[in-house]
């Protein structure tokens, strides 16, 4: 069986994935196409590549699954009908989420007709609650029979928060917050009220939160939501995104906070956001631990892209064993649209065991890069000698990662060593904000030796561990100022070719640690192809450019 998921028009996420005998063969967003970051659009270029590249022809696919149902959210209106709610549903959002969401409502209850008329497909087209497609890719991903997963972003159809219970392909869902009580508006109004844009900056404020130790605006959080019972409640004197369309905190939030006004006040109120977080999705699972009948959990949805939040969660005695999907934003619904209609047909479903399911890298023509020099490498050891000469190197091999994260197929590479390391990768390339972390990649065998942890394979970046101090003296750039980082391990198997760099960098300077951030520029999305890659590297300051056993430099 072949299913193809679908996720777009929901205001920041197009992506599409193939799903063949429950194995996923490959995953996409169309902003790496579009190069347009947060495309929403069709995506008509994913599912070409998926439809070409990968063999499978568009013929031989039997269900397409979108990772969002319409028939839910006019149900949600129903429910909870009254004049601010339809104002809301018909107001529009600013920048990329320009459409209303009753335009988005309508294209996305259109998408049907809209793919048969673009194909002329035959087979079964399905709608998938959104929560129940986030849950489905992370459920795969614990490779147990049964589970709870938890689902919390700003809203699906107009879950915002839920609990489900798997048993086999079965998935029942028992709890449901609703928007707006949800946690992604109170994370995001806290990334509108700093001045970052919601929606998108909130990882700007997870990395300021590591720069203070200060709980002092924690009272003050209290006053913006409560326990009902076991469910959560934002208190809606604070919020007004549920009134209009693109303002997430109200006059009464600002109030509160009125007195948040230098970078230090910043951090300690990005700090208290992180500790409530942590305290209500934790009080959520405690709360309704009576209704668990199995001891492994995962997560997904975009709350879950919290590195600090997932770490906390790990390391709480609720569970035996903590999956976290790393595709939790909606991209990772088309994954898990197409893996539920498997799973409800029968099939037998694998875990993702590597991200590296996006467009390898086409027949270079290396003489038509005019503007740079080339050699060809003789091993792997050349480019380890000059990253630890300091050397700042974009490296691409193989096929491109699926997800926000580069994981050594489209990455800038560092030496960690170098406390400066940051700086200067943030000066040549990144032209980010200097409180973001760098993360760091080792090859598997070599994590313990540096972070706190009983497990040995973290492939994702998707969890944040302590440094033990070893590391801090040994690799400083890659170890955030609160002793976190948010590890790789990098598998022999599915990146032979960066798992060997890593191993020559060990052997050259002791250090089996490389610092790994992500192909782009601040802003931009990763790169896809190798003109990306070159017009990329041409935009920036970094040293070299490595594209297969290519090395280019200007
Ligand atoms: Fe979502």
């Amino acid at each position: 069986m072949i299913s193809l998921g679908i996720i777009c028009y929901q205001g920041h996420s197009s992506s599409a994935a193939l799903v063949k005998d429950g194995k996923t063969l490959g995953a996409v967003s169309e902003e790496r196409f579009s190069r347009k970051k947060f495309d929403d659009a069709f995506p008509e270029k994913s599912i070409e590549y998926l439809t070409t590249e990968l063999g499978i022809s568009f013929e031989e696919i039997d269900h397409i699954a979108i990772g969002w149902s319409p028939r839910l959210t006019i149900l949600g209106q129903l429910k909870s009908l009254h004049k601010k709610s339809l104002r809301f549903f018909l107001e529009k959002r600013e920048g990329a989420k320009k459409r209303s969401r009753f335009n988005k409502f309508f294209l996305i209850a259109n998408l049907k007709n809209e793919i048969k008329k673009r194909y002329q497909f035959k087979g079964e087209i399905s709608f998938v609650d959104h929560h129940l497609a986030h849950a489905v890719s992370a459920y795969v991903q614990t490779e147990k029979r049964d589970g709870i997963c938890m689902v919390a972003d700003g809203m699906g159809e107009f879950a915002s928060t839920s609990l489900f219970e798997f048993k086999g392909p079965d998935a029942r869902k028992i709890y449901e917050d609703h928007f707006p009580h949800s946690l992604g508006v109170l994370y995001s109004s806290a990334t509108q009220f700093l001045g970052f844009t919601p929606d998108s900056d909130e990882f700007k404020v997870m990395g300021l939160a590591a720069y203070s130790k200060s709980l002092r605006f924690n009272e003050r959080f209290k006053e913006l939501y409560r326990f009902n019972e076991n469910h959560f409640e934002l208190n809606l004197k604070y919020f007004e995104i549920h009134k209009k369309g693109n303002q997430f905190f109200s006059e009464a939030f600002y109030e509160l906070f009125a007195d948040v006004k230098t970078e230090s006040d910043r951090m300690d109120f990005a700090r208290s956001l992180q500790d409530h977080l942590n305290f209500i999705v934790l009080g959520i699972l405690e709360k309704n631990k009576s209704l668990f009948h199995s001891d492994s959990f995962s997560a997904s949805g975009g709350v879950f892209l919290n590195c600090l939040l997932n770490q906390k969660i790990a390391e709480s005695s609720l569970f035996k064993s903590y999956t976290f999907f790393p595709v939790a934003d909606d991209n990772g619904t088309a994954l898990g649209a197409a893996q539920w209609v498997q799973m409800q047909a029968g099939m037998e479903m694998k875990k993702v065991d590597h991200l590296f399911l996006g467009p390898g890298i086409e027949n270079i023509q290396i003489s038509s890069f005019k503007n740079l020099q080339h050699k060809k490498i003789s091993h792997v050891s050349e480019v380890a000698e000059l990253l630890a000469k300091g050397k700042v190197i974009a490296w691409m091999q193989g096929r491109m990662e699926f997800g926000h994260r580069s994981l050594g197929n489209r990455s800038i590479l560092g030496d960690p060593r170098d406390k400066k390391m940051k700086d200067i990768i943030n000066e040549k390339v990144k032209f980010r904000e200097p409180y973001r972390p760098f993360a760091p990649s080792f090859p598997e065998g070599k994590l313990q030796d540096f972070y706190q942890t009983d497990k040995t394979s973290y492939p994702f970046m998707i969890e944040t561990l302590h440094a033990k101090d070893v590391t801090k003296e040994l690799a400083p750039a890659i170890v955030h100022e609160d002793g976190t980082s948010r590890v790789q391990t990098v598998s022999s198997v599915h990146s032979p070719e960066f798992y060997e760099l890593l191993k020559e960098f060990y052997k050259l300077t002791d250090c089996p640690i490389l610092l790994n951030t992500s192909f782009n520029i601040n802003g931009m999305p990763i790169v896809l192809s190798v003109d990306d890659a070159v017009d990329c590297f041409m935009k920036t300051e970094m040293d070299y450019l490595v594209i297969k056993d290519y090395l280019l430099w200007k």
